[in-house]
């Protein structure tokens, strides 16, 4: 069994006597705040953090991290709202480069409309849908072109590039993308984008892309005789879900410290998953626990709707880890069930086998009315999660900020 922050514990334990079931996501600013701060601090100066916005979009990590990062990585117009609209009142709005595939005209127009500093273009259709619609506005574009690398550059728990996908420009195809903005005349060619998976755990490896992404980029100016300013090397580092050892920050920091600066160029990453994941605690009341074909299964107030994480190929067979807050008060006039030393499998409220979030994991004891809580679930965890599938009502949010 792992432990979580008795602080969490405590405010859960706060949420459980103000009304029953519990059900909430918890978000720590302190540990969301200091994560950025390690990384940053690891990394060498020449390097750029950008936050991606998809791994929580909740406004007060957004808020958070503002001040502590250079801008952020959106994927559409909505997200590009939900951070200006977090970060109204924090100054001048934060710097933002726009990603993602299927872009649409009204995407590329709100994007240039919002003055977002660079547009990160997937393919060459796209570069001429950015093109007709820049000569209608009037306005010159920054893009970068998003390579898909032409061999496997990195593991990790989804990969998107140097496999076949459909993200990018595949790296044998890039002179011909090159070239072909140089017949756009709206389009300033600013830098490669590069985002090759994600939840990679290995510093050593990251390292090593990055290394591979600077020869790109310096082999594509050299070869075009152009300039490129602007290095995106996109997110993926990995969180071990299993609590293995992780992805070893200062080993990461350490390598990219031996490489030659780069001159100039600016180099972006724009992690997700790994400065939001630790600072969230997804928490859900058990509501029944019973046998089934000689196995326990507990019954949360909550499921895969809210957190859909535990599905996602991301922490091996048994899913994600999760700890459990005893909660005194039964108040019920029928007795309490209870699990003692026996694997349990945690299910959810939704009318489907698939909604299983921890699957035979070991309990010292379990009752009706604990609250099981999962940690490392403040990246994709609510944001990737169908909500509405049985319209059940949305969990609470409980955000800790000392
Ligand atoms: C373009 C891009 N950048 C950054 C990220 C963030 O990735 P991660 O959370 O793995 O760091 C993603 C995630 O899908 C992405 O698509």
């Amino acid at each position: 069994m792992i432990r979580i922050d008795p602080r969490v514990a405590a405010a859960l334990r706060r949420r459980a006597e103000r009304g029953r079931p519990v059900c909430a996501y918890v978000y720590d600013l302190t540990v969301l705040r200091d994560q950025v701060r390690r990384l940053r601090e690891a990394l060498p100066s020449w390097c750029e953090v950008y936050y991606a916005i998809k791994a929580n979009a909740d406004p007060a990590v957004v808020r958070a991290v503002a001040p502590l990062v250079d801008g952020f990585e959106v994927a559409s117009l909505g997200e590009l709202r939900q951070v200006r609209e977090a970060t109204g009142g924090l100054g001048a709005p934060p710097r933002a480069v726009f990603s993602g595939p299927g872009k649409t005209d009204a995407d590329i127009e709100g994007a240039l409309r919002s003055g977002i500093e660079l547009l990160n273009v997937e393919g060459t259709t796209e570069l001429h849908r950015v093109q007709w619609i820049a000569e209608r506005l009037g306005v010159r574009v920054p893009v970068a072109l998003r390579v898909n690398p032409g061999h496997r550059v990195l593991s990790g728990s989804h990969l998107m590039g140097g496999t076949p996908s459909q993200f990018g420009i595949e790296e044998a195809q890039l002179p011909g993308a090159v070239a072909s903005v140089g017949t756009l005349p709206a389009l300033d060619l600013r830098g490669l984008h590069f985002h090759a998976a994600s939840n990679n755990l290995h510093a050593d490896a990251h390292a090593r892309y990055v290394e591979w992404c600077l020869r790109v980029i310096a082999e594509v100016e050299a070869e075009h005789g152009v300039r490129l300013p602007i290095l995106d090397v996109g997110g993926g580092l990995g969180v071990d879900y299993r609590r293995g050892p992780g992805f070893d920050l200062r080993d990461f920091g350490r390598r990219l410290g031996e490489l030659p600066p780069p001159n100039g160029r600016r180099v972006v990453l724009e992690p997700g998953r790994y400065l939001a994941a630790g600072c969230g605690y997804y928490a859900a009341e058990v509501l029944d626990l019973k046998r089934n074909h000689g196995q326990y299964f507990a019954v949360v107030r909550g499921g895969i709707h809210h957190f859909r994480l535990p599905s996602t190929p991301h922490a091996g067979e048994h899913g994600h880890p999760f700890a459990v807050v005893p909660v005194e008060a039964w108040d019920y006039p029928f007795p309490r069930p209870q699990v003692e030393g026996a694997p349990v499998t945690v299910a959810g409220e939704l009318c489907t086998p698939r909604d299983v979030l921890a699957r035979d994991t070991w309990v010292d004891r379990l009752r009706g009315g604990d609250i099981v809580v999962f940690p490392l679930a403040g990246a994709y965890g609510w944001e990737i999660s169908h909500h509405d599938f049985l319209a059940h009502p949305h969990p609470d949010r409980i955000v800790l900020d000392d």
